[in-house]
C-alpha cells in the first residue's frame, strides 16, 4: 500500500517525506485555504513547490463544475509537472471530464466518492485513482471501511485498473484497516502516520535497553 500525505502544509509534507516512506501528496481546496494560499497563480506555484519536494503523484483539484471549465483547469494543472494527477469531483460533468482526460493522457483522481456505484463509474471512465472518503462516511453513521472492502472486491473481480485511494483518514487504525482491506493507497494526515509509530511497550522496552546499556558502557 502506498502512503500519501493529505495536506497542503509544506512543513508537514517535508516531515512525512523525511521519514522516507512517502509516495505522494493529496490536497483539496479546503486544505489549500487552510494554508492561506489564495489566487490562481499562488495555487499553481504551491503545487509546483510540492512537486519539487516529493517525487510521487500529487493530486491537484479542479474547482470548476462544468465540463469545459474542468478541462481547461485540468490541462493547466497537468502542465505544471508530470507527477500532477488532476482531481475531479464525482459528478456527471466530472465523469465526462475524467473520460476526456483519460483519452488525452492526463491522469485523474475521482474525489468525493461515497458509494460503490460512484467508484464503478469513475473506473469505467478510466480514472487513475478513486477516492472513497472513509472518515466522512463514519462521521455520518455509516461504515467507511465496508466501502473500501466492497470496492476492492468489485475492482479485483472486474479487473478494473483504477487504484483505490482511501481518503478522509482520521486515525492510525484507519490506515491499518485500509491495508487489511487491500486499498492501493492511503492518504493520511501527518499525525495519523506518526501515530503508527507509537506503542507503550516500545517506549518501556527502549528505556530498559538504554538503562541496561549504561552497565557496559
Ligand atoms: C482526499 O483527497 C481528501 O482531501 C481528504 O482525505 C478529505 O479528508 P477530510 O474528510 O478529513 O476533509
Amino acid at each position: 500500500m502506498k502512503f500519501f500525505v493529505d495536506t497542503a502544509n509544506l512543513q508537514q509534507i517535508k516531515e512525512a517525506h523525511d521519514l522516507g516512506i512517502l509516495d505522494g501528496v493529496t490536497t483539496n481546496p479546503s486544505l489549500m485555504a487552510k494554508e492561506g494560499i489564495q489566487g490562481t497563480d499562488a495555487v499553481m506555484q504551491h503545487y509546483k513547490t510540492i512537486c519539487e519536494m516529493v517525487d510521487g503523484d500529487i493530486s491537484a483539484e479542479v474547482v470548476s463544475v462544468d465540463f469545459n471549465g474542468m478541462i481547461d483547469e485540468g490541462k493547466k494543472l497537468a502542465a505544471i509537472h508530470p507527477n500532477i494527477v488532476v482531481k475531479v469531483p464525482m459528478i456527471k460533468e466530472g465523469i465526462k471530464a475524467i473520460k476526456w482526460f483519460t483519452d488525452n493522457g492526463i491522469r485523474t483522481n475521482c474525489t468525493l466518492v461515497f458509494s460503490a456505484g460512484q467508484a464503478i463509474l469513475a473506473a469505467k471512465a478510466g480514472a487513475s485513482y478513486v477516492s472513497p472518503f472513509i472518515g466522512r462516511i463514519d462521521d455520518s453513521g455509516w461504515d467507511g471501511m465496508a466501502l473500501i472492502h466492497q470496492i476492492r472486491q468489485i475492482f479485483s473481480l472486474q479487473g478494473f485498473q483504477t487504484e483505490i485511494l482511501a481518503a478522509s483518514i482520521r486515525n492510525p487504525n484507519h490506515i491499518i484497516q485500509c491495508a487489511e482491506a487491500g486499498a492501493d493507497v492511503c492518504t493520511c494526515p501527518l499525525d495519523a502516520i506518526m501515530g503508527l509509530l507509537k506503542h507503550p511497550l516500545t517506549d518501556i522496552g527502549l528505556a530498559k535497553f538504554l538503562e541496561d546499556a549504561k552497565k557496559f558502557a
